[in-house]
């Protein structure tokens, strides 16, 4: 009997590795993605915990990345996509490079659906699987000073409910999960170690990741992990959008780590 395959992406580092790692337990086969080399260091770790490991090293912000990723499956059935790939960027949007800022978009919406529509459809036909996606707390609150990043996250947050009623008992589920500030390498990517946020107390990336592997298995719709990111993001349900627009820059804003 082969065992299940699940498809991860962003394997490398964070949150994504740490996923990878719990399906790796968990008894999944795993294909996995990221777009530098350390994607490679990061399967033998799989495949110690007993993963027939497949990698793709591809930018998945390229249509390209994602077909490359998408015939390593070569046909094989998949039983877990686990969309996890995705960065941020830090400054004031005029003063970001915008082909940095479409890279953000394109990484963490255009990409994913893109990988979510090739995998989705497999799915489907076969009745069974499921999906979980990467979203974030981020994506309740306008992000001053990280406004494309959180977009993105609004975008996905919101995609991943409508495809999860889309889907509803066709076999497969969607699951959402919606970190807080998580202790990952996503804050030196953004450039933003000189920010509040970026000097805060983060939660455990495996610890996260536990929390979503456990709602993509239970088939639930979403999740926040960590008790302070569920009153977060319940409170960011009623405030009003410019004290949240307000609130974000005092955590988001360059150099704000050094201010009171
Ligand atoms: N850390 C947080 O506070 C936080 C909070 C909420 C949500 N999230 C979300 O959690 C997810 C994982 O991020 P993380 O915090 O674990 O950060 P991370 O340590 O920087 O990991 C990001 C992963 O995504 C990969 N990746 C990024 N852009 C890619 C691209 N264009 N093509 C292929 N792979 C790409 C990276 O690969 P390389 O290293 O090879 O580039 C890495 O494996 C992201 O979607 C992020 O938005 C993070």
């Amino acid at each position: 009997m082969s065992k299940p395959l699940a498809i991860v992406t962003g394997a490398s580092s964070g949150i994504g590795l740490e996923l990878a790692a719990i399906c790796a337990e968990d008894g999944f086969d795993l294909l996995v993605a990221a777009d530098r080399s350390e994607i490679h260091t990061a399967a033998e770790r799989f495949r110690r915990l007993g993963a027939e490991t497949t990698v793709v090293e591809a930018d998945l912000a390229t249509k390209d990345g994602v077909d490359q990723l998408w015939a390593k499956a070569a046909g094989r059935p998949i039983d877990a996509l686990l969309a996890n790939a995705g960065h941020g960027l830090g400054h004031g949007f005029l003063d970001q490079d915008f082909d940095e800022a479409r890279h953000v978009i394109e990484t963490n919406i255009t990409g994913t659906i893109y990988l979510v529509h090739l995998v989705g459809r497999q799915m489907r036909a076969r009745g069974t699987g499921r999906i979980l996606l990467t979203g974030s707390i981020a994506g309740f609150m306008p992000g001053t000073y990280q406004a494309v990043y959180n977009g993105t996250k609004a975008f996905i947050d919101s995609f991943s409910f409508a495809l999860r009623a889309e889907l509803d008992g066709s076999g497969v589920t969607v699951t959402c999960l919606m970190p807080g500030a998580t202790e990952t390498e996503f804050f030196e990517r953004a450039d933003m170690l000189d920010t509040k946020v970026g000097q805060s107390d983060k939660d455990d990336p495996a610890m996260v990741a536990r929390v979503g592997h456990d709602a993509m298995m239970r088939g639930d719709g979403d999740v926040v992990s960590g008790w302070r990111n569920k009153i977060q993001s319940a409170l960011a349900n009623v405030t009003p959008a410019g004290m949240l627009a307000e609130q974000h820059r005092k955590m988001a804003e360059p150099g704000s780590a050094d201010r009171k």
